[in-house]
């Protein structure tokens, strides 16, 4: 079998499918905008699910791409073989199109003749049908006659294994077009490594209801990295091309050689390469919030192997220098990137000084305390912090429990009720579980009639600051909820009480003047020119969708979008501000309402 690179391996699928008439597709950034659902794009197909929906995508029916994601659900098993932060999801959609025949050929015989996979090593599973869908024999036959053009005669039960939903059925947790899928194993060394996964998405998931979608669409969607540990014969991530300069570095930086570590490190500072590009910096909050944490453990982590000195630095430099030539904006904000890297480790540095001091007055109060008990201090004395308090210093000052333990082993003292550490742990995480599942309750938020009245809101308000405030006033940010939308804006001051009145007063006026919302596909070039203000330009292709709201010929606004939109602006209701903040310097954040 062939080796490739990770590269390489990108490069030959996109290329594969562009022969296949599909178009090649620009990732989307890592944040997902206007949809509050989850914090980061956590899969191929979540960029894509307005046209999965029926939505026409730009460029047509047949999409391939390769979509950066991050999944952070899984954060604490990072360090064994195969659990990371970041990755790439090569990705091939149908969107009304194709379908599962052709979908499960392609599969195959891109592994196969592509990259040089052994088909006698391919195995395959479907859905077994239950209340709700039947059956998927469609694939079972299509995986009988792929198998069979090979030679090979595949029975259901031993190349083709049924599963029911658990494993078989795939769409966001938070609802939204979803169908059965059929994964692709591969046998590595005895074990089945799924490498590939197409999802037949003919439903649509609205709370515990399954409806049909009215179309039939493919979302095939396989990890890069365990296609590259196939390819390269390695068991794996870090030993494959993707990690490997990385790890190397960060085991070169260490005294102590402890792999967790070395593993944590890698991939915990490439993920957060990828998430600065995509305008992530560390904050107390949302992605930003994630971020911080990654960078933190990551220096913890450099702690424990000894690493002397900031290290963050010179681990993302390489790492920026393997994925640059895929994602060009890593080079260009190589210096950017470095900086917010090594910014957070010196504060980070600064916090574990404080949480060490504390540690010191802690460990100082319990013996003048006990000193005030008059009694002398004895060996029973000689006790640490309580495991709530050493949960509060890992909290508070992100002082690890094994440097809290190590620290005090030095000085002849131990923490008393250890036990409670991982208690007060557990309680927290569970709290913050709750509030994350919080996130979700709003249901798929771009289908939300809510939400789709506040997209055209949004263009509304960018139209009324521009002309209220001025040219210079573009979209630095936005986010929407069926309950409200943000806007965040460039500006030095807030919208005074009567500027505030001026822009409620302009929205409403276009609202009830029942102004059409229309759209007109054009090539990327054009569509600047018509929106020269257009933010976020990067993440859309070659052909770009224009939304114009009032007549063309003297149009209220003109936007580059995806969309969804209301046809006219009468659908929107009473448009009210209901709130201004600071977000940071010379940015103002407007939260806005539809009564
Ligand atoms: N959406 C499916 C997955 O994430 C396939 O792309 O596995």
């Amino acid at each position: 079998m062939n080796t490739f690179s990770y590269k390489e391996i990108r490069d030959r699928y996109i290329e594969y499918f562009k022969k296949n008439n599909h178009q090649e597709i620009p990732s989307a950034p890592l944040v997902p905008e206007n949809d509050p659902s989850v914090l980061f794009v956590n899969a191929g197909m979540f960029p894509l699910v307005p046209f999965l929906q029926g939505e026409t995508h730009p460029k047509g029916t047949r999409l391939v791409d390769s979509q950066r994601c991050v999944r952070t659900g899984d954060i604490d098993e990072v360090g064994d073989a195969s659990h990371c932060t970041t990755f790439e999801m090569l990705g091939n959609w149908s969107l009304n199109d194709y379908f599962k025949k052709e979908a499960i050929t392609m599969t195959v015989k891109f592994f196969v003749e592509e990259l040089g996979f052994d088909i006698n090593k391919i195995y395959a599973t479907v859905f077994k049908g239950d209340e709700t869908a039947p059956k998927d024999t469609e694939s079972i036959q299509a995986w009988k006659d792929i198998f069979k053009e090979y030679g090979i005669d595949a029975e259901v039960g031993d190349r083709i294994i049924e599963n029911g939903k658990e494993d078989n059925w795939w769409g966001l947790a938070t609802g939204g077009p979803c169908g059965p899928d059929s994964e692709v194993f591969y046998e590595v060394n005895g074990k089945k490594l799924e490498i590939g996964n197409n999802v037949f998405m003919e439903y649509l998931k609205t709370g515990d209801e399954y409806n049909p979608l009215g179309r039939h669409n493919v979302d095939f969607g396989g990890g890069l990295d365990r296609i590259a540990c196939v390819s390269q014969g390695v068991d794996n991530f870090y030993e494959t091309d993707i990690y490997k300069p990385i790890f190397d570095l960060v085991k070169s930086l260490g005294k102590n050689d402890i792999l967790i570590s070395q593993r944590i490190i890698t991939d915990h500072i490439k993920a957060a390469t990828w998430m600065i590009m995509d305008g992530v910096e560390p904050s107390r909050n949302e992605q930003g919030y994630i971020l911080r944490r990654i960078i933190r453990r990551a220096i913890r982590h450099g702690k424990k192997l000894g690493i002397e000195g900031l290290f963050t630095r010179k681990v993302g430099d390489i790492a920026i220098q393997q994925f640059s030539p895929i994602w060009n904006k890593l080079e260009t904000d190589r210096e950017r990137i470095l900086n917010i890297l090594e910014e957070e480790e010196k504060k980070f540095s600064k916090t574990l000084e404080n949480g060490l001091k504390e540690l010191e007055k802690i460990i100082g109060s319990k013996t003048s305390g006990e000193g005030n008990t008059g009694m002398l201090p004895g060996s029973e004395n000689l006790t640490g912090p309580t495991g709530v308090q050493a949960f509060k210093l890992y909290e508070t000052y992100g002082l690890p429990l094994e440097l809290t333990e190590e620290i005090l082993k030095e000085r002849g003292l131990a923490i008393k009720n250890v036990e409670q550490f991982t208690e007060t742990q557990k309680q927290m995480q569970e709290l913050s579980r709750t509030s994350s599942a919080g996130m979700f309750k709003g249901g798929l938020a771009d289908t939300s009639d809510m939400s789709t009245k506040y997209h055209t809101t949004t263009h509304l308000l960018l139209a009324a600051l521009r002309k209220i405030l001025g040219d210079q006033v573009y979209q630095k940010g936005s986010n929407i909820t069926p309950e409200r939308l943000r806007f965040d804006y460039p500006s030095d001051n807030k919208l005074t009480p009567e500027q505030v009145k001026q822009v409620e007063e302009m929205i409403n006026e276009q609202i009830q003047k029942a102004l059409p919302i229309t759209y007109e596909e054009l090539p990327k070039e054009e569509a600047l020119k018509m929106v020269p203000f257009a933010a976020f330009s990067e993440k859309y292709g070659d052909i770009v969708k224009v939304y114009t709201i009032g007549e063309k010929t003297n149009p209220y606004s003109v936007e580059i979008c995806n969309g969804p939109h209301v046809s006219n602006t009468q659908e929107l209701g009473k448009f009210k501000i209901s709130k201004q903040e600071n977000v940071a310097a010379g940015i103002k954040r407007i939260k806005a309402v539809l009564e």
